[in-house]
């Protein structure tokens, strides 16, 4: 195991590291509560430190877990997993940031490649949405991340630089200072082949390096990388040992309490406080 000190690369600004799970449409409220009361039992027992874990499980689940995590006082932070950008209106189906707001949700995942390319979510209605989950004061975990085809033709940075600019632009990077980045290749979502750590760490300095002309160093420097992709327990540890990534956002491998608690685990031993 590689430990870290959980300090970024300029060694002045502390980030928090943050273990994301997205259920995508998976678990019924039922098994949500089941899946919830395992998990919670699993991390109550262990000492997280400064490690922050968010689960997103959909719409119709949020609800009952919010009553666990709260009822129980779980370490564990509710998030959702999309959300419209507008706060009401005639959007049939939708669910808005004031709706995920007042249900105690404290992170959503923004631009997902799942919603992007499977329902057509274009780069301004990420800018929109993220301006939206902003305004009611929740954290965007913004999903960025180039196609295979896109990797093969040498274009990863000019897309990773496009999807990154074009969700912040116009925004007072000031707002920005709790914003989670997760560099999520499509070729590894759910492939079972995550990047190799040299890939992943590599795009997130990249990240870093654009979110500083953007928005300043102190900002980016706040700011938290994940990586997500095919992550597992036995994956997990390589990824965050890398300076400038502070997190993972985990699809199937979050699914199962023992599996989750296992990643969450083994991130918390790199920053050196599981027990
Ligand atoms: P995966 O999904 O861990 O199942 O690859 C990651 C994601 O889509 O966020």
């Amino acid at each position: 195991m590689t430990p870290r000190s959980g300090v970024s690369s300029s060694g002045e600004h502390p980030r928090r590291p943050i273990v994301s799970g997205n259920w995508k449409m998976n678990h019924d409220h039922m098994a949500a509560l089941h899946l919830v009361r395992d998990l919670g039992l699993r991390l109550g027992a262990k000492s997280l430190g400064k490690l922050e874990v968010s689960i997103h499980p959909p719409f119709s689940d949020l609800r009952t877990v919010q009553l666990l995590v709260e009822g129980d006082s779980l370490p564990i932070a509710l998030g959702a997993q999309h959300c419209n950008p507008e706060d009401s209106g005639a959007f049939t189906g939708e669910v808005s940031p004031p709706m995920l707001s007042r249900l105690g949700v404290s992170y959503v995942i923004v631009g997902h490649s799942e919603r992007r390319l499977g329902f057509g979510m274009s780069d301004e209605v990420v800018a929109t949405t993220l301006r939206g989950v902003v305004r009611h004061q929740m954290v965007p975990i913004l999903c960025v991340g180039e196609t295979a085809e896109e990797r093969q033709a040498g274009r990863t940075e000019p897309r990773l630089a496009f999807q990154l600019e074009s969700a912040v632009a116009k925004m007072d990077p000031e707002r920005l200072a709790n914003l989670v980045v997760a560099y999520e290749p499509v070729w590894a979502i759910g492939a079972g082949r995550p990047a190799s750590t040299v890939d992943a760490s590599d795009a997130a300095t990249f990240l870093r390096k654009v979110m500083t002309s953007l928005l300043g160093s102190e900002v980016a420097d706040s700011v938290r990388i994940q990586y997500g992709g095919s992550v597992n327990a036995e994956n997990a540890q390589d990824f965050v040992a890398e300076p400038d990534i502070d997190g993972l956002l985990v699809g199937g491998a979050s699914l199962q309490a023992e599996g989750f608690a296992d990643i969450v685990e083994s991130v918390a031993a790199c920053y050196g406080s599981s027990s």
